[in-house]
C-alpha cells in the first residue's frame, strides 16, 4: 500500500481554506462537533447523496424512496428499544469536569473500572460509569408538561418501519423490496470528534430491505457486496476498504448479524457503514406497540409473515469525509508544490472550470458564452482572476477534473484546450463539441490515479 500523505489536519485546513466545511458558530467561539458545509461542501455532499439515490432508485427496480419526519411519536422509541437501550457508558472526572465514554478509556491497573483519561493529573478522580441515553429530548407544544416529551430521531430507520404498511397498501409492494431515505439524525455523543467523523447532528443514508424470512441470509450477502462495490466504483481505493463482521458482544440489540464497511482513515480503520440483518425485530415491536398488523400477506399463495430486514446504513458526512481523504494528494508541477483532490469526476463539486487566458481581446466574452452553454449540462465555474497557473492550482485543490482554457487561437478557430487534472494532458476540442466531450468523459469508468 502506497504511503499516504494525508492527515486529518490537512483535510480540516483544506476544507476551511477552500470553503468545503467550516466549524459551526465560529464567530461565537464555535460549538463543539458541529460543522457547516460551504459552497463546495454542499456540492460534494449532494453528489455523494445523488450517487446513493442513483444506485438504489435508478439502477434497480426494487427500492423506493421515503422522506419521513425527524420528530416521531415517542412510542416509536419505546418500541424500537432506543429509550431503554440506546446508551453509552459515561464517566465524569470530578477534577477536570470532563466526560468520557468508559468503554473507550484504558482499564485501571486493578481492572475494576477505568482510571485513565487523556490529560489526566494525579488529582483526577473518575466517577463510576453510568448509562447515558444518546437521544436528544425536546418538548412539543407551548407547555412543557408531562406527556409532551419527544425525541430527535437518532436514526432514520424507524421512520421507514412506521411507514412500511403504506407501501404494502398503497404502493402494492411485495417482498423482496427496499425503502430508502436520506435525512438528519441526532445523537448526544459523549465523545464526538475527528472533524465530521463523529458529530451530534449528521446525515444518514439508510435503506431497509424487506425479505421473506428464509431469504434473509442470501440478501445480507447481496447487500454486503453491493455496498462495497458502491464505494470502489466511486473511486475509493480497494486496499483502503474492508468488511469487518461484528463479534457477538458488539451486536446492536436488534441485530442477528452485522458487518461494517470500514475505511482506513488517517485515524485508523473506522466504520463507514453498518450492514445489519435486523430480522423481524422492528416490525414485530411496532406491531405489538401500535396494535397494527404489519404482516405481509401473499394473496396468491395465502402465505403470511412479518418480513425480515437487511439494513445498509451509511453516513453521508462520513462517506463525504472518506471521499475527501481518499482523494487528497500532493505532487509537484515544474518544481512547484501542488495540492490536488483526485475525486471521481461524478463526485467533484465542479466538473469544469472556464478560464480565459487573458482578460482582453474578446476572450472573456467567448469564455462567458461557453460557460452559459455548459451550465445547461454540468456544474461549471468561470474564473478570470490571476495568473493561469494559480487558477489551475485553485481548481486542482477543489478537485475540478477539467479546466477549459480560452486563448488567442480560440477566437480564430473556435477551439479550446481541455486540461486534465490528473494526467495534466491538454487537448484541443472544438467549442461545438465541448459539452458532448465533457459528458462523455463523465460517463467513463474511473480509477484513482493514486493506485498507479
Ligand atoms: N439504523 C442503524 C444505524 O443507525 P449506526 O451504525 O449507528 O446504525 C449508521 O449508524 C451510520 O451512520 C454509521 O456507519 C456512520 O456512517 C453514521 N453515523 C453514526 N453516528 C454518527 C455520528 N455521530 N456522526 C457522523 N456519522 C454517524
Amino acid at each position: 500500500m502506497a504511503t499516504d500523505l494525508v492527515t486529518m489536519d490537512k483535510i480540516v485546513s483544506l476544507c476551511k481554506r477552500r470553503g468545503f466545511i467550516f466549524p459551526s458558530s465560529e464567530i461565537y467561539g464555535g460549538i463543539g462537533s458541529s460543522y457547516d458545509y460551504g459552497h463546495y461542501g454542499v456540492l460534494l455532499k449532494n453528489n455523494v447523496k445523488a450517487q446513493w439515490w442513483r444506485s438504489l432508485l435508478q439502477e434497480r427496480d426494487d427500492v423506493v424512496a421515503l422522506d419521513s419526519a425527524i420528530i416521531q411519536h415517542p412510542r416509536t422509541w419505546e418500541a424500537s428499544g432506543h429509550l431503554a437501550g440506546f446508551t453509552d457508558p459515561l464517566v465524569d472526572c470530578r477534577t477536570c469536569k470532563l466526560r468520557f465514554r468508559a468503554d473507550k478509556l484504558e482499564d485501571s491497573q486493578c481492572g475494576q473500572r477505568p482510571s485513565k483519561h487523556p490529560g489526566e493529573t494525579p488529582e483526577c478522580d473518575l466517577t463510576d460509569s453510568r448509562e447515558f441515553n444518546l437521544m436528544f429530548e425536546t418538548t412539543v407544544g407551548p407547555v412543557k408538561a408531562e406527556g409532551s416529551t419527544v425525541y430527535l430521531r437518532p436514526e432514520t430507520a424507524q421512520g421507514i418501519f412506521l411507514n412500511f404498511k403504506h407501501y404494502l397498501q398503497f404502493s402494492r409492494k411485495k417482498p423482496p423490496f427496499g425503502i430508502a431515505q436520506i435525512g438528519k439524525s441526532f445523537r448526544n455523543e459523549i465523545t464526538p470528534g475527528n472533524f465530521t467523523f463523529r458529530m451530534r447532528e449528521f446525515e444518514q443514508m439508510e435503506m431497509e430491505f424487506f425479505v421473506p424470512p428464509s431469504d434473509a441470509e442470501r440478501w445480507f450477502e447481496h447487500w454486503l457486496a453491493e455496498r462495497m462495490n458502491w464505494y470502489t466504483k466511486l473511486g475509493i481505493r480497494p486496499d483502503h476498504l474492508r468488511l469487518r463482521a461484528h463479534d457477538a458482544d458488539e451486536l446492536s440489540h436488534y441485530s442477528s448479524g452485522t458487518s461494517d464497511v470500514e475505511y482506513l482513515f488517517p485515524i485508523g480503520w473506522q466504520e463507514l457503514e453498518g450492514i445489519a440483518n435486523r430480522g423481524n425485530f422492528d416490525l414485530t415491536q411496532h406491531a405489538t406497540f401500535s396494535g397494527q398488523n404489519l404482516e405481509y400477506v401473499d394473496t396468491a399463495s395465502g402465505d403470511r409473515y412479518i418480513p425480515h430486514v437487511i439494513e445498509p446504513a451509511a453516513g453521508a458526512d462520513r462517506a463525504t469525509l472518506a471521499f475527501l481523504v481518499d482523494a487528497y494528494d500532493e505532487d509537484e508541477i515544474d518544481g512547484e508544490a501542488r495540492t490536488v483532490l483526485r475525486l471521481h469526476p461524478q463526485l467533484a463539486p465542479v466538473k469544469a472550470a472556464i478560464l480565459p487566458l487573458v482578460r482582453k481581446d474578446g476572450q472573456p466574452e467567448l469564455a462567458r458564452e461557453i460557460e452559459q452553454d455548459l451550465r445547461e449540462r454540468i456544474q461549471v465555474e468561470y474564473d478570470a482572476g490571476g495568473a493561469i497557473g494559480r487558477r489551475y492550482r485553485r481548481q486542482d485543490e477543489i478537485g475540478t477534473p477539467w479546466a477549459v482554457t480560452i486563448d488567442h487561437q480560440s477566437l480564430e478557430d473556435r477551439t479550446v484546450t481541455v486540461r486534465d487534472r490528473d494526467s495534466l494532458a491538454q487537448v484541443r476540442v472544438a467549442i461545438g463539441e465541448l459539452g458532448d466531450e465533457l459528458e462523455r468523459r463523465l460517463r467513463l469508468p474511473w480509477r484513482s490515479p493514486k493506485l498507479d
